[in-house]
């Protein structure tokens, strides 16, 4: 008999490696999007950075490259994510510019005007949809063809707790956070077989811009700040290929929500 113990089933795995791992990361300009793109920098990842504004794109390049040298030159994409059209070409440009993608991190998202929905016109709730639902949306699945070919892949997916609780003045905020992770939760089993998970960050209160004219300054010094969130992130995306997080719920311990 052999004395060479035989691995078991549930032997820890390495962490995963995300050395020029494609990152996609939306809404990467400010707040959470750009701490998670100079968090997974610091990892080495290959980081497409989408947003808007190209100057703050371009300068959130120009500090990967001070702060991560030895990552990869970060892309930029200039994208309209309200805009579906835009959301439809910009995964095929992305793969064929840099080959494929491993991660999509959809994080892009407003909270529409805030108000009692009888007071919201049509554009307010079209656009909060639109940007913070049906472009994830079809985000996926423009990338989940690519990942299924090579069986492998991550989508995570920057959710708020209001995608299980809805408070009023926040309708159709929290209707798009609802529908996201109803998205995530059909996407999860289909894509299961196909070596690709869906991982969801279920956030409480984050102070970044978002907050702009909502919240005084005592309650956002309160709040989680975006770089807890994106050591949240790496965590996430750092374990073995073999866990599934579902669900990571972040909240602050001192602020209520
Ligand atoms: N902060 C919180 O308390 C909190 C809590 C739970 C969940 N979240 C979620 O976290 C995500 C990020 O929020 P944040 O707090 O970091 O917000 P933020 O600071 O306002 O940043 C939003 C990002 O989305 C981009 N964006 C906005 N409209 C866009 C459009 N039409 N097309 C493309 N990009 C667009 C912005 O870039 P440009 O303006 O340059 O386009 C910016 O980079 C959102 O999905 C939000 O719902 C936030």
């Amino acid at each position: 008999m052999s004395n060479v113990a035989k691995p078991t089933a549930n032997a820890a795995q390495p962490i995963t490696n995300l050395k020029g791992r494609v990152v996609v990361v939306t809404g990467a300009s400010k707040g959470i999007g750009r701490a998670i793109a100079l968090r997974l920098a610091q990892e080495g990842c290959a980081l497409v950075l989408v947003a808007r504004s190209e100057r703050l794109l371009q300068t959130l390049v120009d500090e990967i490259g001070v702060q991560a040298p030895h990552a990869p030159p970060a892309r930029i994409e200039v994208a309209d994510l309200s805009d579906p059209a835009s959301c439809d070409t910009l995964i095929p440009a992305i793969e064929k510019a840099c080959g494929h993608i491993d991660v999509l991190i959809n994080n892009a998202g407003i909270t529409g005007r805030i108000c009692p929905l009888h007071e919201s016109t049509t554009e307010d709730i079209r656009r909060t949809i639109d940007l913070n639902l049906t472009s994830p949306a079809i985000l996926t699945a423009r990338t989940l063809p690519g990942m299924i070919a090579r069986q492998h892949g991550t989508i995570l997916n920057i959710n708020s707790i209001v995608a299980k609780t809805s408070y009023p003045n926040w309708g159709p905020y929290c209707a798009s956070k609802h529908g996201m992770h109803a998205i995530a939760e059909s996407v999860t089993e289909e894509q299961r077989g196909n070596g690709i998970r869906v991982f969801g960050l279920y956030l409480g209160a984050v102070d970044t811009p978002i907050w702009d004219g909502v919240a005084d300054s005592t309650g956002r010094s309160a709040m989680l700040t975006p770089e807890e969130v994106a050591d949240a992130t790496a965590f996430m995306l750092l374990q073995p290929e073999s866990v599934f997080i579902p669900e990571l719920v972040l909240r602050s311990m001192a602020f209520g929500l």
